[in-house]
């Protein structure tokens, strides 16, 4: 149905109104979409300014254009779009985190925490969550700095359903759709793994955010306008590239 010009095949369950849109007459360039993502940065600073209703919408519209594994799209979104919410939750994430770390000081709470979340993932967190926690939790105790919300006024949340098929990749792919999208708005935005699993483990959080029992969060975006304007993108190089052929 997708490539019939006269819209003569039909198929069973599908609706040209409904399931499908008419593609605009726009030649694709190469540059403007080099552009988007060579300038597009992780932005953790944001003015005061709060975001329109419109533009996280769009944001949400762009997220629905992201490849699903197997179609349909299976995650959840929930927008934040509260700089009250944004501020409550952030002394629960603490909290959450200041358990862990105590947690991760005791050998066998280490050990279970290894086995539930995995080796690899604990290797991430002793080699990044643990050095930054120890350096930023006196800060964000005492409230005089956050880098966990980074006192963002809005925050797109993807979830999956507990015990449904794995959609992570899904869902990490639709992330960066909508961080993107949020750059092609003027809004700056960042993926925040940190989030997560605070959110996920502290019933309060859940109830904030509105969770059912069942929902589970697997990416998080942090959106607002930024504090600053990047003069300089960052040359990275790849780790390696090999070519066959
Ligand atoms: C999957 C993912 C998770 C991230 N999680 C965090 C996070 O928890 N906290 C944070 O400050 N930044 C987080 N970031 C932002 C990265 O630190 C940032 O993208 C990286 O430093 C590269 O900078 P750039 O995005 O400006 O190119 C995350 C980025 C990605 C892609």
């Amino acid at each position: 149905m997708a490539i019939c010009p006269t819209e003569s095949v039909v198929v069973s369950g599908l609706d040209y109104g409904k399931d499908f849109f008419p593609l605009p007459e726009v030649k694709i360039e190469p540059k403007p979409f080099y552009d988007l993502i060579s300038t597009r940065r992780a932005v953790r600073n944001f003015t005061d300014r709060e975001v329109e209703a419109e533009k996280l919408e769009d944001i949400v519209n762009a997220i629905s254009f992201s490849p699903p594994g197997f179609p349909p799209l299976k995650f959840e979104l929930i927008v934040v779009n509260s700089k009250s919410v944004m501020k409550e939750s952030l002394p629960l994430m603490v909290d959450l985190y200041d358990s862990l770390l105590k947690a991760l000081g005791n050998p066998i709470k280490r050990h279970f925490i290894k086995r539930e979340v995995g080796k690899r993932r604990f290797l991430t967190m002793q080699r990044h969550l643990v050095p930054s926690l120890k350096r930023s939790l006196p800060g964000l105790r005492e409230g005089s700095e956050d880098t966990i919300t980074r006192g963002a006024p809005a925050m797109i949340l993807l979830l999956s359903r507990k015990g449904e098929e794995e959609i992570s990749a899904d869902i990490h792919i639709a992330a960066a759709y909508g961080m993107l999208s949020a750059h092609s708005l003027g809004l700056g935005a960042s993926i925040m793994d940190i989030i997560p699993p605070a959110i996920n483990n502290k019933r309060e959080l859940r109830a904030l955010f509105g969770l059912s029992d069942d929902q589970e969060v697997v990416s998080s975006i942090i959106v607002g306008y930024p504090r600053h304007r990047f003069q300089r993108g960052i040359s990275r190089k790849m780790k390696s590239v090999q070519w066959v052929g």
